[in-house]
């Protein structure tokens, strides 16, 4: 029998992982520092980046692990290769690692050291390398800005292939399971938005207008960094950002249909299956996703 460990289980990649894990009959865990109920064929445990106490007993009996790399930190690639070889001794037979596209541009971005490091571990390595979530605007940080009407985002009228969540989901699960092999997959969508495009499509499926609120990026940065970002992510996403604002993000990328033999899915077929409008009045359009 397969035993699944999916790491940020309870995250916008992850929880969707399990949900195409067990669908399919697979047993899995969901780890986080708060991985919520038990369910069919989930059992939740405690997973702590912090706390390496928690990784050996997450790790035992596994068969494949999803590794999600803690979301505004630059300090994880020493956690994460150590994980890979805990991975490695515990038995492991296949990793699987959600980094993003655009990292191997150069070696300091810390998840293209994460990359190294699992690379290193002797375990088969399924690299996941996503654009910039279409969930973003639903389930993250610019979910407050589509329920207000304005998205704020140093990008112009830069564009970029917004990818569903669910597609990754849907490649890193074969990759667990095995039906994709090890290697690295660049994932985009079907077509670049620029952040205006996005927000007239959200607008139309809340019923409320949405626009998008430019800025210099160097702004933004100093915004994020007193709204709490910790300085060197902010830092990073203002890199990201800039190169959304430059044209240089807007390619597209065919690992989606690569890894599954069919086209990812469309940033308006997403917000028809996610993003519905206010279900009464004075009620904030409903952008949670399903
Ligand atoms: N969002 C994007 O557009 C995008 C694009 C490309 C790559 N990525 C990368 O994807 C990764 C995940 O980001 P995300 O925004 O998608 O996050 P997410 O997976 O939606 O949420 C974070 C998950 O990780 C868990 N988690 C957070 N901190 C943890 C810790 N210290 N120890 C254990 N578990 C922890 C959370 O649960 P608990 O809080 O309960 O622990 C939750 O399950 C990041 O490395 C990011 O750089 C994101």
């Amino acid at each position: 029998m397969s035993l699944f460990l999916v790491l940020g289980g309870t995250g916008k990649t992850g929880r969707r992982v399990l949900d195409l894990l067990t669908a399919q009959g697979h047993t899995a865990r969901a780890a986080a520092r708060t991985p919520g109920p038990a369910a069919d064929s989930v059992e939740p445990v405690r997973f702590d980046w912090d706390d390496p106490a928690t990784h050996d007993p997450a790790l035992a009996g596994a068969s494949a692990v999803y590794v999600v790399p803690p979301a505004l930190r630059t300090d994880h690639p020493p956690l994460i290769a150590d994980l890979a070889r805990r991975a490695a001794d515990a038995g492991v037979q296949r990793l699987v690692l959600l980094s993003a596209r655009g990292v191997d541009a150069g070696p300091d971005n810390p998840l293209r050291q994460a990359e190294a490091a699992v690379a290193t571990a002797g375990l088969p390595v399924t690299v996941v390398r996503p654009t910039w979530f279409m969930q973003n605007f639903t389930e993250s940080f610019f979910a407050p800005g589509v329920a207000d009407g304005a998205v704020v985002a140093p990008t112009g009228s830069g564009a970029e292939p917004f990818i569903d969540a669910a597609d990754i989901a849907a490649v890193a699960a074969a990759a667990l399971t095995g039906e994709v092999g090890p290697g690295a997959y660049d994932l985009s969508g079907p077509q670049a938005l620029t952040f205006a495009e996005a927000a007239a499509v959200l607008g139309g499926r809340t019923g409320r207008p949405v626009v998008h609120v430019d800025l210099p990026v160097e702004q933004w940065v100093a915004g994020a960094g007193a709204n709490g970002v910790p300085d060197g992510y902010a830092a990073m996403l203002g890199a990201l950002f800039g190169l959304i604002r430059d044209g240089s993000d807007a390619h597209l990328s065919d690992g989606v249909s690569r890894a599954l033999g069919r086209p990812p899915t469309s940033f308006a077929d997403w917000a028809a299956r996610e993003v519905h409008p206010p279900q009464g009045p004075g009620d904030v359009p409903d952008t949670r996703g399903e």
